[in-house]
């Protein structure tokens, strides 16, 4: 049977099925939006690996559709015969059983796509309810590397969706091949993957605003991959960010600092060790973001979570450890203090220095 088939190809496959909380969308987009009112004005939105059926992606859009002044939505879905864990988590935002457009023949092997624009929500008393007469199914599997997938990836202006994990680095490519502004959430690590760094560096995509600590949570397709259990719904945390090419007003707030001679001073990962010097690379080690010296004009690792708090009026990337240091000077592929390997480091320094 397909659906047993599927349950075996899921034990042996990696876990995409992983759910956006509606808070953690609502928090991310509050910023883009405080920061220009006007950022989603008059453009279309396409949620890609999405669920219109379900998905928190599909629900805050529609919701917010009337202020933030777009001009269409368009939300696609996988098909169930292609996911890895066919149990559905999140509670429908609508029966599809009952609708016209339900086609058993099809429900499991083909993607679906629900479209909205000004007039479908003008039809209706509440937002939500346009989702029910919007949808339909697409023609193929709804794969974002199909051709049907990827025209409407051209027709939209800009990009969001939280995409399977295991696609990280060509989902991002799929995006920026086609030019699109984009928010997407990613693997923490992903910020140091060799397609995905150089772009950070030369801020042409950054990290969203929400904070990097504490991971996000989301709601768990996989009974195996549960951290927490709330009113009989599977959370698991995982280390993710937001990834962005939108502006908001986060990350150009300069990050206060204090000055070498304090952070010696009163940093607690300094007291009685001070600054220390790498063997293989011209920089000084810096253990934390919040320990980088306001006065120091030369070039300073830091911990990757800087990204977090990065600036780019503020600070300069100058690398990461890995693909800055000559090969042959790494230590384990990193910069070394007295032979030993620290932590990844990106290698920064002010803007406004002394000598500039
Ligand atoms: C991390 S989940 C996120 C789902 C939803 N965007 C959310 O945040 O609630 C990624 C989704 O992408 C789907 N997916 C996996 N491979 C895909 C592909 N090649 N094309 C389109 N969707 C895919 C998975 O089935 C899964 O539902």
């Amino acid at each position: 049977m397909a659906s047993n088939n599927n349950l075996n190809l899921a034990a042996q496959g990696k876990n995409d099925e992983f759910y956006t909380q509606y808070d953690d969308i609502q928090n991310e987009l509050n910023c883009y939006y405080l920061y220009d009112k006007n950022f989603l004005r008059g453009k279309t939105v396409l949620l890609p690996c999405d669920d219109p059926q379900w998905s928190n992606f599909t629900k805050f859009f529609t919701m917010n559709f009337k202020l933030y002044g777009l001009k269409r939505l368009i939300s696609t879905s996988y098909a169930a015969e292609k996911k890895k864990f066919i149990y559905k988590p999140m509670r429908d935002l609508f029966d599809d059983k009952d609708l016209p457009q339900f086609d058993c023949s099809k429900d499991f092997s083909h993607g679906k796509i629900f479209q909205l624009e000004a007039a479908d929500l003008a039809a209706v008393n509440r937002p939500l309810d346009a989702l029910k007469d919007s949808w339909r199914y697409l023609d193929g599997d709804g794969d974002y590397r199909s051709a049907e997938v990827k025209a409407l990836r051209d027709e939209a202006d800009v990009i969001i969706t939280n995409p399977p994990f295991s696609m990280f680095r060509d989902f991002l490519k799929w995006i920026l091949d086609a030019g699109k502004q984009f928010l997407i959430i990613g693997n923490k690590n992903c910020v140091t993957y060799k397609e995905v760094f150089p772009l950070i560096m030369h801020n042409k995509i950054w990290s969203g605003a929400r904070p990097w600590t504490g991971g996000m949570w989301f709601v768990s397709a996989n009974a195996e991959c549960v951290d927490k259990v709330i009113d009989g719904q599977n959370f698991k945390n995982s280390p993710s960010i937001w990834l962005t090419n939108l502006e908001h007003g986060k990350r150009h707030e300069p990050l206060p600092l204090m000055t070498y001679e304090q952070c010696e001073k009163f940093h607690h990962k300094l007291r009685g060790v001070g600054f220390q010097r790498y063997d293989n690379y011209d920089a000084i080690e810096v253990p934390a973001t919040s320990a980088i010296p306001a006065d120091y004009q030369g070039v300073m690792g830091v911990p990757i979570t800087f990204l977090d708090k990065y600036c780019p009026e503020q600070f300069e990337i100058v690398g990461l450890d890995r693909y800055t240091v000559p090969k042959e000077f790494l230590v384990g592929g990193r910069v070394a203090i007295n032979g030993k390997p620290t932590y990844a480091r990106i290698l920064i320094r002010h803007r406004r220095r002394g000598d500039d």
